[in-house]
């Protein structure tokens, strides 16, 4: 299928991060979030990132206009109708996935392909919650997602292959290395990573060394381009906390959530997004350690 316009669900972090890449790529986006504000937002970062490439001479700034001239914004999800790609990227939460996609129903033609953004929630569930689970799939794009070369494919169970083909041709369109997954808990990546954030916080709570010291010992000694706590502030701990309880559902023990994960996020400390997580953050400048933290190994 020729997909030409892409409707985007979620503007938080991930789903601005997609529609910035999508416009830049030739796509024309429209970009869905409940939250009007959510959507100011969104458009204000991708005018401030999109000009930050012109000012370093990545891109013009006739580039930059046309680029933005292919972003739309709706609070309603009307944009869909005429979309040959749906990309979900709301909350991690597999009732309130499955709801968009069966109010999108409605709304699509059948041959629309509903892809979701998830990061750990089954695909052949989401599939479940429509009239067309050939045309459900995964496409897990990392953050920050303009920069990150990497989108997992994941295929639930009913997939079609021409699926599979159409988003392979978007992903790589959006300058996208593509790999594939099939539909289990955390797929690749985050089934390999997480235990090893998970560990991280394990370090740091038990007292075994600093947050710094984390960062700083997985950084220089295994060539991390950064250390997995600053790397968890990004994700957000909310985050990696809900895809940690739906990995430890499934496998069990290995993935269990640390105690320190679940006390920062009962706290609210999210992370980059919240100012505070492992570290503080002012106007999204990392600040120090999150003084939290450094009362533990003060005891
Ligand atoms: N944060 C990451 O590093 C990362 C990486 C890969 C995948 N993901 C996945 O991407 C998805 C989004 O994560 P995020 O970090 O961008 O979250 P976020 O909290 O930054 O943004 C979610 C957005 O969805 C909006 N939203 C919620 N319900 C909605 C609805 N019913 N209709 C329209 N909009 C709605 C919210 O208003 C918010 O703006 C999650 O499934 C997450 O697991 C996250």
């Amino acid at each position: 299928m020729n997909v030409e316009k892409i409707f985007v669900v979620g503007a938080g972090l991930m789903g601005s991060g997609i529609a910035q890449t999508a416009i830049v790529s030739g796509y024309q986006v429209v970009l869905n979030d409940q939250n009007q504000a959510a959507l100011d937002r969104a458009k204000t970062g991708i005018e401030r990132a999109l000009t930050r490439e012109v000012e370093k001479g990545r891109m013009t700034a006739g580039e930059r206009d046309n680029a933005l001239t292919r972003l739309a914004l709706d609070v309603t999800l009307e944009g869909a109708r005429t979309s040959q790609l749906v990309i979900e990227a709301i909350y991690e939460n597999l009732e309130a996935k499955q709801a968009i996609f069966s109010s999108l129903e409605d709304v699509c033609p059948p041959e629309t392909i509903f892809a979701s953004n998830t990061s750990s929630i089954s695909l052949t569930a989401l599939a479940s919650a429509t009239k067309r689970p050939s045309q459900v799939v995964g496409m897990h794009f990392f953050s920050p997602v303009p920069k990150m070369r990497l989108c997992e494919v994941i295929f639930g169970l009913l997939t079609a292959p021409e699926v599979l083909e159409t988003v392979k041709e978007v992903g790589e369109k959006m300058g996208k290395t593509l790999i594939l997954s099939d539909d289990k808990p955390g797929f690749i990546v985050n089934r390999a990573l997480l235990p090893m954030l998970n560990e991280a916080c394990v370090i740091v709570g038990s007292n075994i060394g600093t947050v710094e010291d984390v960062d700083n010992g997985m950084k220089l000694g295994c060539n991390h381009p950064m250390g997995p706590l600053e790397l968890a502030d990004m994700i957000g701990l909310d985050i990696l906390l809900n895809v940690m309880k739906v990995l430890d559902s499934e496998y069990g023990e290995k993935y269990h959530p640390s105690m320190i994960l679940r006390k920062m996020v009962t706290a609210g400390f999210l992370g980059r997004k919240s100012g505070a997580g492992f570290y503080i953050y002012e106007n999204g400048k990392k600040m120090g350690v999150n003084p939290v933290l450094t009362q533990i190994h003060a005891l």
